[in-house]
């Protein structure tokens, strides 16, 4: 994956002109390039693209090209998963919830795995009038316990979290899964953005009596969560490989950010510039398009475009804030960034994953458009900007106030 500037100031420039901003910009490229790096560190594995992370169709099917699966938690990624062509067989479902809706579809479509979050909702799958799903296999989510070192929204292997199972409760479910003739192994994910692997060694020592005590389980899912950027994939692909082979276990993963965070920007118009005690830079983004700043407090590279970048850096505080009425609404704090004014451009970087798929109508803001731009050629617009009558269009008026949802 290059960290390098992902398109140049002038192709930026134009799309900007041609397509409005804010806008969202992906390099289907560097998404080939992402799946590289892991097919190149887990050539056998399965990979579910964890589809939260971004379910823009021409995103889905560039993946599905390079012959990844998905990893979807509700019905509508399911719905949108499909629509993208994806292969059924190759998509896990997983998340705390998995209503009727998704087990319906998850059903007819014929999903290659289930990841099983509690008793209640193994339950609930035989319960229903279908049953366990023919041909499907199960994991078992497990919650191992620990550290998983990432901001505390995303810890999602520490014990007091809502996700999976305690190791002991999990292979009590997983004796009944297999009993039932369905079990394909333990599933855990740990939590995201993590990027010291000796996290996956924590995880692999709460498996390993668990393994010892299901010799039907042939497949592993490690889940996803690969910082970005840097993770070191060799060093976590030695200790996993050694695990799974001693085992005879397949390998299944679940990246999301790590194959699309790199591939996207957030391309921004700078409207107005407040100087004071801290220089404030109003842009036309923010949370309600790029929230991880203001829920995580999360750092997106951000920088000028075009030929205002060549001038020096401002010399005081910078915040670069999005045009919403609260504090909170900002794209980077202490920013580097020269003398900027009106009408300059802003490229926020490393936004692929978690932009537009956490973003809001807060404010009655419409979403963004996006583009991909695929080798270097002619940007195509994947997904026009939101016009003003979807903030209403679902609407009902007073005097049909009866109709039903
Ligand atoms: N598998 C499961 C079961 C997950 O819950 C997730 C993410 C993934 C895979 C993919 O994780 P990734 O490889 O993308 O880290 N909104 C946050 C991230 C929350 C991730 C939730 N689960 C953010 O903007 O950083």
């Amino acid at each position: 994956m290059t960290h390098a500037p992902l398109f140049d100031d002038a192709t930026l420039t134009a799309l900007a002109e041609r397509f409005g901003t804010p806008l969202w910009v992906y390099d289907l490229t560097e998404i080939d390039a992402a799946v590289g790096t892991l097919r190149r560190a887990f050539p056998e594995a399965h990979l579910a693209y964890a589809v939260k992370a971004n379910a823009n169709r021409a995103i889905l099917r560039r993946l599905h090209a390079h012959g990844v699966g998905a990893e979807v938690i509700t019905v509508g990624e399911l719905a949108r998963t499909l629509r993208a062509g994806l292969d059924p067989a190759e998509i896990v479902i997983g998340g705390p919830a998995q209503d009727r809706a998704l087990r319906d579809l998850a059903r007819r479509s014929g999903v290659g795995r289930v990841s099983i979050d509690s008793a209640s909702q193994w339950r609930d799958w035989c319960a229903d009038p279908g049953g366990w799903p023919v041909g499907t296999r199960a994991f078992v989510r497990v919650n191992p316990g620990l550290d998983p070192a990432t901001h505390e929204h995303m810890a999602t292997g520490q014990a007091t979290s809502k996700f999976g199972l305690a190791p002991w409760e999990a292979l009590e479910l997983a004796r009944q899964v297999a009993d039932a003739g369905s079990l394909a192994g333990l599933h855990v994910h740990a939590g995201s953005q993590i990027d010291d692997p000796s996290v996956h060694d924590g995880v692999l020592e709460v498996l390993a009596p668990l393994y010892a005590a299901l010799p039907e389980a042939d497949e592993l899912d490690l889940g996803g969560g690969f910082a970005v950027p840097g993770f070191p994939y060799d060093v976590l692909a030695e200790r996993v490989g050694a695990f799974t082979q001693e085992r005879g276990l397949r390998l299944w993963l679940e990246p999301g950010r790590a194959l699309v965070a790199t591939a996207g920007l957030l391309l921004a118009r700078v409207l107005h510039v407040k100087e004071g005690v801290r220089r404030h830079v109003i842009a036309d983004a923010g949370m309600a398009d790029l929230l991880r700043p203001a829920l995580y407090g999360a750092h997106h590279p951000i920088r000028a475009v075009g030929a205002v970048a060549a001038r020096p850096a401002h010399a005081g505080p910078t915040d670069v804030d999005g045009p919403l009425c609260e504090n909170a609404d900002r794209l980077g704090r202490d920013v580097v960034l020269p003398e900027v004014s009106a009408g300059d451009l802003l490229a926020v970087e490393q936004a692929g994953a978690y932009g537009l798929a956490m973003g809001s109508h807060y404010a009655s803001h419409t979403r963004a458009a996006e583009v991909v731009v695929d080798h270097g050629g002619e940007a195509r617009l994947v997904r026009r900007r939101e016009a003003l009558e979807a903030l209403w269009a679902d609407e009902v008026d007073e005097v049909d106030a009866t109709v039903s949802a």
